[in-house]
């Protein structure tokens, strides 16, 4: 992580990858600043920002004078919020917008929105004209610490979620931490449990420091939210620098989530189960099954859930979602996971806190029961 004194107070957090390298800017206030961070990486003359109904109402205004003032002229879609807008639908008419308003190669697309409006316009930006540059600009502190960095891009299909999509990397993300002060607590919460698991995945000591300053991370704490942004990022760049398109070590940054995507397509994507609380519940699931196959102590399983349930996430699955999902449904849903092979999804289970491996091995039938149990 680099300090650098040129703009507002921030830190850089390089992800190396090559020719397809780009920098993380993490800082309070950056939005502003935004037109002069981009002209640093990119000369362009018109950029199409794409984001949804709520981030454009609090923060459109900021980013359309900050580009403005570096001579960038602006076409702005603002599309309804919600992982609806993740559609086939939605995309296709996204891409008729772009080409209706001639953007084209040399210009830029720039996403500023959470994790929805960054993978679909990820997505839109890989295929329009064969591929458009495009910067982040997450506005959720799950996109800011998980969707915006690492170049996967996605829609959803009626089989599941992020099945349709493509890996292209932005040309930059810009993380201002003071846009979460307008995202609703549910949400904020919710993307809480994606800085928990790089805790869990590998890194204890950080895990313990949120056990000891979470509240303050989701009260708005300006030094302990960047923190823990910044320490996410870095450790997100790192497994994404070994291993950009998940022929290994980057399945660890699915922790929890071959439970939570099930979870999802069962709930329906309605917004009854947000991502990140499906993800929380998915953790603890994997804590609690690598307990019971004698990986773990029962008691670090204790000790994640206690976390959770601090900051008042849900971690039990029978609360997942209005009516208590049946668990053969719920292993059905697991066989649609990208990281399936031959019909056996691969889970991501603990050694212990910060000890995660890949474990291709774990048979259906034992995760069933296993849900049934804990359904029970
Ligand atoms: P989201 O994009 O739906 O945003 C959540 C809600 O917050 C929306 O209603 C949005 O309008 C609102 N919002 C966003 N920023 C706001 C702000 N600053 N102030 C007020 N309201 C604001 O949800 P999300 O949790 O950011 O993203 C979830 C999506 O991310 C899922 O589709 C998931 O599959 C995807 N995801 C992708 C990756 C990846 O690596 N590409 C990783 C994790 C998750
Ligand atoms: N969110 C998982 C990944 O980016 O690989």
């Amino acid at each position: 992580m680099a300090i650098d004194n040129q703009l507002q107070p921030h830190v850089t957090v390089p992800v190396a990858l090559g020719d397809r390298s780009y920098d993380i800017v993490i800082g309070p206030g950056l939005l502003a600043s935004v037109g002069k961070l981009i002209a640093s990486v990119r000369s362009t003359r018109r950029a199409a920002i794409i984001t949804d109904q709520n981030v454009a109402r609090h923060h459109l205004p900021t980013v359309r004078k900050a580009l403005a003032s570096a001579g960038i002229e602006t076409v702005e879609i603002v599309l309804p919020p919600g992982e609806q807008t993740k559609s086939f639908g939605f995309f296709g008419s996204l891409l008729e917008e772009l080409l209706d308003a001639k953007i084209e190669r040399s210009d830029l697309i720039v996403a500023l929105g959470g994790g929805v409006i960054g993978d679909l316009a990820g997505f839109a930006a890989s295929v329009l004209r064969r591929g458009v540059d495009f910067v982040q600009i997450p506005t959720t502190l799950l996109a800011q610490v998980d969707s915006s960095v690492g170049g996967k891009t996605a829609i959803d299909t009626k089989h599941g979620k992020n099945l349709v999509g493509t890996f292209y990397q932005p040309r930059l993300v810009v993380i201002d931490t003071r846009v979460l002060e307008t995202l609703p607590e549910r949400e904020l919460k919710a993307g809480y449990a994606e800085v928990v698991k790089y805790g869990l995945i590998n890194d204890p000591d950080f895990f313990a420091w949120l056990e000891a300053n979470g509240d303050k991370v989701l009260s708005g704490d300006p030094a302990a939210r960047a923190h823990a942004i910044a320490v996410s990022c870095q450790a997100k760049a790192d497994i994404v620098a070994q291993d950009e398109r998940e022929g290994g070590v980057r399945a660890l940054l699915n922790l929890g989530h071959t439970f939570a995507h099930a979870l999802e397509v069962v709930a329906g994507f309605q917004g009854d189960l947000l991502h990140g609380e499906a993800v929380a519940i998915g953790m603890t699931l994997a804590f609690r099954f690598s307990a019971e196959s004698g990986l773990c102590t029962a008691e670090e399983a204790d000790r994640v859930l206690r976390h959770l349930q601090a900051t008042g996430l849900k971690w039990d699955v029978k609360d997942a979602m209005a009516s208590k999902p049946a668990a053969k449904t719920l292993a059905e849903a697991m066989l649609q996971d990208k990281k399936s092979v031959g019909g056996r999804p691969t889970f991501i289970l603990v050694r212990g806190i910060g000890q995660a491996y890949i474990d291709p091995n774990v048979s259906l039938e034992r995760i069933e029961s296993f849900l049934q149990d804990q359904l029970d």
